[in-house]
């Protein structure tokens, strides 16, 4: 790559939340971004807010656990941007129960749009990474990896992306691709409102809580684990993979 071409970053789930502001970060950091979630009209005010900055980005609507979709939307990437050597598998849902509530349609949500969602855009993207002889992959897991009452299928998802993670470091790494993983802690989305909703709590009260039995005595934004990926997907950062960094406000284990 010459100095002056653009590297090309995807990150999914890039209309709202930790996506939409990872999204907006890579774009700050010179990279053209493709913007994927379930419906491309969502992704609109992150491809604004980008091209208003001066960046380059475009929306995708895909379901990053449909084969076709994903193979689909790389190829438009690909097509409209120039191959990508950067990628966030950020797209998430929650289905949460107690296990013996759980039902099998929500297990299965839950695993098919973290791993098989991150299995199947990883293996979309490496061969772009593998002819450029340099890439990116940075995997959303979760302070939940640890184990988190009601989430047997969240908290699986997310331990299993951490093995993803440093599979891909070990295989991936002889082609210049380092492969590590986020692992958030309470931050501020309609993910966590989701949360609060569901145990009856108003936001605002539910992140006070949280706030109390964390360190830094705050909740997380989006911009905080933005941040930690900027790192990750760095030209500097050519030296760390298959690692896992809990963004938390403190220590986890
Ligand atoms: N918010 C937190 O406290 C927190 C903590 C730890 C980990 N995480 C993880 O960070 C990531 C982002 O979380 P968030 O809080 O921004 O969530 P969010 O719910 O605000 O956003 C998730 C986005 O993913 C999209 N998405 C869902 N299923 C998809 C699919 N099949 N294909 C494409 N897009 C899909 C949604 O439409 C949405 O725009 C998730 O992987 C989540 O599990 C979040």
């Amino acid at each position: 790559m010459s100095t002056t071409e653009q590297r090309v970053a995807v990150v999914t789930g890039g209309a709202r939340g930790i996506g939409a502001a990872t999204a907006v970060r890579l774009a700050a950091e010179g990279r053209a971004v493709a913007v994927i979630d379930l419906d491309e009209a969502a992704c609109k005010d992150t491809v604004e807010k980008i091209t208003a900055a001066g960046g380059k980005a475009v929306a995708v609507g895909a379901d990053v656990s449909d084969e076709a979709q994903v193979e689909a939307a790389v190829a438009r990437i690909v097509a409209e941007l120039g191959a990508p050597t950067i990628l966030v598998n950020n797209a998430g849902v929650l289905r949460d129960n107690l296990l013996f509530k759980m039902s099998v349609s929500d297990w299965d949500t839950v695993l098919n749009v973290h791993l098989r969602g991150s299995f199947l855009m990883t293996k979309a993207v490496q061969k772009h990474m593998v002819d450029a002889g340099f890439g990116r992959v940075v995997n959303l897991s979760s302070s939940s990896a640890l184990g988190n009452r009601g989430q047997a299928n969240y908290s699986a998802a997310k331990a299993g992306l951490q093995g993803f993670t440093k599979t891909l470091a070990i295989e991936l790494g002889k082609f210049g691709i380092t492969a590590n993983a986020v692992a958030p802690g309470f931050i501020a989305t309609e993910m966590t409102k989701a949360t609060a909703d569901r145990v009856g709590m108003g936001f605002e009260d539910f992140k006070k809580a949280a706030a109390g039995a964390i360190p830094v005595q705050r909740v997380g934004e989006p911009e905080d684990i933005a941040n930690a990926i900027a790192f990750f997907t760095g030209e500097a950062a050519g030296f760390v993979s298959g690692q896992v960094l809990y963004v938390a406000g403190g220590p986890l284990d």
